[in-house]
């Protein structure tokens, strides 16, 4: 049987590096389920579709290959704000649980990362981490980030983004962004990657003695 880990938390987290060098480390294969909805929400915009027809949205969920999502292609902020606005759709998000769900039987194991891994795309996985740090952190993150590719960020509008996407995953009806009851909270806003991932080792090498 395939391990799973689930990490899931807000946007700009420190989940998606941390998920990386978790999969590297066990040689596991690694799955951004956010890039499964950005990949519906730029098909989307690309085909000039709209992004509130549940039926057009979810026929185009459907046709996500798990094998051509491109981070790069994919990191433009206005289609993670369009995937946030898709996924509050339940029938978009049951193409896409259910794709996830096939990746994650991925022998020897999988490290996914997202909003429902642990709550409920992989709720039997036998590692949950809730990877967070405050709003402020995560913006300062993404500022950051941006400043780094060489182009002007303007700090106070991140900050509001970063509140505005997560009042939207954490609000919706449909799998809101929670930790799972068993997952183990990981707070990165004093923690340096190296110090989150011997964090996160030490909880995983405990699961899979047991297993
Ligand atoms: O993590 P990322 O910013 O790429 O995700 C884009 C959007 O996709 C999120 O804001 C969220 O609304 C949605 N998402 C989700 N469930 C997941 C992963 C992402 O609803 N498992």
């Amino acid at each position: 049987m395939s391990f799973i880990i689930a990490i899931d938390g807000p946007a700009a987290a420190g989940k998606g590096t941390l998920s990386r060098k978790i999969a590297e480390a066990y040689g596991f294969q690694h799955l951004d389920s956010g890039l499964t909805y950005r990949a519906t929400a730029k098909a989307l915009l690309d085909a000039g579709l709209p992004l509130d027809d549940e039926a057009v949205a979810t026929r185009i969920a459907l046709a996500v290959d798990l094998g051509g999502l491109d981070r790069t292609a994919l990191a433009k902020h206005q289609i993670g704000e369009a995937a946030s606005r898709i996924a509050v759709m339940p029938s978009v998000r049951r193409a896409l649980v259910e794709a996830q769900r096939g990746f994650s039987r991925r022998e020897p194991g999988v490290v996914i990362d997202g909003r429902d891994i642990g709550t409920v795309v992989c709720p039997d996985a036998p590692v949950k981490l809730y990877v967070t740090a405050s709003p402020e952190v995560r913006a300062r993150r993404r500022y950051d980030e941006i400043v780094a590719g060489g182009a002007a960020a303007d700090y106070p509008a991140i900050f509001e983004d970063v509140q505005k996407r997560d009042a939207r995953d954490m609000g919706r009806a449909d799998s809101p962004l929670k930790p799972a009851s068993d997952a183990h909270l990981l707070d990165t806003s004093e923690m340096s990657i190296e110090a989150a991932f011997r964090a996160a080792k030490t909880i995983i090498d405990a699961a899979l003695n047991r297993n």
